[in-house]
């Protein structure tokens, strides 16, 4: 059976959700599911814009069957080749063997380095290369690493449709809504949107603004913005640009806004990060943020640390070195490319506090443009009046930084 919805009056998502996975790239928790958008296009030539993950072939095989109605399928746009789009690809050729593929030269690289066969099928676009399909006519536009090297974008100038690709999705599946006006976004969504973009994409930020730059002149003619993840943007594409600008420039979504990331092993640690929060909440600081890294997968510390300006690690000391889930924060930062954010320091230890020093140098020599408070916080084992003092001149000194 099928189940498909419409974009346009020509246009169809024919994609599926999957709730089975519980890891996407089978390291992100994904309690809320995802999607694997594709697209098909019933023009005088009938178009199929991506495929789907192998876990939802079936259905998806099922919608393109349905929205062909008997017709053959003439072309095959991949404008990503990831496998949780590019998967089904060899079973669409089965099934349609005289479909041609347009893609990017380093796209059919990819096909034949996971084995598929696609000779004899192979249609080459670079930048601003058009094609017609009838009615419609669309141009191609080379969006390299946002998320994979062989990205591309396609736009559609008949109907102001952008198929995206990788940008502008979000974790979840849809569950029957498709729009971002059928779904209330800024609550329920974004959360899922941020964490998708800064593990996935996040490291690629450069690329990210250099495609962002490239589409601006599109923007005015865009309708429809069709990512291969997530809700299709009909509308309020100011407010997804705008994150997605953020995100890319590695600019804080939320000033003033503080993550406390705490490491504790018998909850001194996590105590003195409680009162922390507490003291900060007390001088007014409306966003306030506490996850102990032990307990929370580094995705949503990411998520998070990528939206506050501010970030409070809070680390007992292990090993004579930094809490290796601390470690791996601080590493997943690096690897993501995380810039431009005020850290303040707080370590334990009972014998020999390292942490502080060791987190300070990870984060001078390994992260970019960040500004380390000078207040540190050494805690002896557990809170007590004087060290409970410097965490009140710490809070001080956390919000005269927010004043600059
Ligand atoms: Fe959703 Fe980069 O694949």
């Amino acid at each position: 059976m099928y189940c498909v919805r419409k974009v346009t009056d020509d246009l169809y998502w024919i994609g599926g959700n999957d709730h089975r996975l519980s890891l996407f790239e089978n390291i992100h928790p994904i309690p809320k599911g995802v999607s694997y958008n594709s697209y098909a296009l019933i023009d005088k030539k009938t178009v199929l814009f991506d495929t789907v993950d192998w876990s939802i072939c079936r259905e998806f095989l099922d919608n393109l069957k349905f929205v062909l109605d008997g017709k053959d399928l003439d072309y095959i746009v991949i404008n990503h080749m990831e496998p949780d789009h590019g998967a089904s690809l060899e079973e669409v050729l089965l099934r349609y063997p005289k479909a041609k593929i347009i893609s990017t030269e380093k796209s059919f690289m990819l096909m034949r380095q996971f084995g598929f066969d696609i000779d004899g099928k192979e249609i080459e676009v670079k930048e601003g290369d058009t094609f017609s399909f009838g009615k419609h006519e669309v141009v191609f536009v080379e969006a390299p690493m946002v998320h994979w090297p062989e990205a591309m974008v396609t736009f559609d100038k008949t109907n102001g449709v952008l198929f995206s690709a990788d940008a502008f999705g979000s974790f979840g599946a849809l569950d029957g809504k498709l729009f971002n006006d059928e779904v209330n976004f800024d609550r329920d969504w974004i959360d899922e949107a941020r964490r998708y973009y800064t593990n996935i994409v996040g490291k690629y930020g450069p690329f990210v603004q250099s495609l962002l730059k490239k589409a601006a002149p599109l923007l005015p003619d865009i309708k429809y913005i069709c990512p291969l993840h997530g809700p299709v943007w009909r509308n309020d594409f100011e407010y997804l640009i705008d994150k997605y600008d953020k995100w890319s420039r590695y600019v804080p979504e939320d000033e003033g806004a503080v993550l406390i990331a705490y490491a504790s092993m018998y909850g001194n640690t996590e105590h003195t990060a409680q009162v922390l929060a507490t003291k900060l909440v007390e001088k007014g600081v409306k966003n306030v943020a506490v996850y102990d890294v032990s307990n929370t997968h580094v995705s949503y510390l990411i998520s998070e640390a990528f939206r506050v300006s501010h970030i409070a690690l809070c680390s007992v000391t292990y090993n004579l070195g930094i809490y290796p889930v601390m470690h791996n924060f601080l590493n997943d930062m690096k690897a993501l490319n995380l810039q431009n954010r005020t850290f303040a320091l707080v370590e334990n230890g009972s014998w020999s506090p390292k942490s502080g020093d060791l987190m300070e140098q990870f984060i001078d020599e390994e992260l970019k443009l960040m500004d380390v408070l000078n207040d540190r916080v050494t805690v002896s084992s557990s809170l007590n009046e004087t060290t409970e003092k410097e965490l009140d001149s710490l809070v001080e000194t956390i919000l005269d930084s927010m004043k600059k």
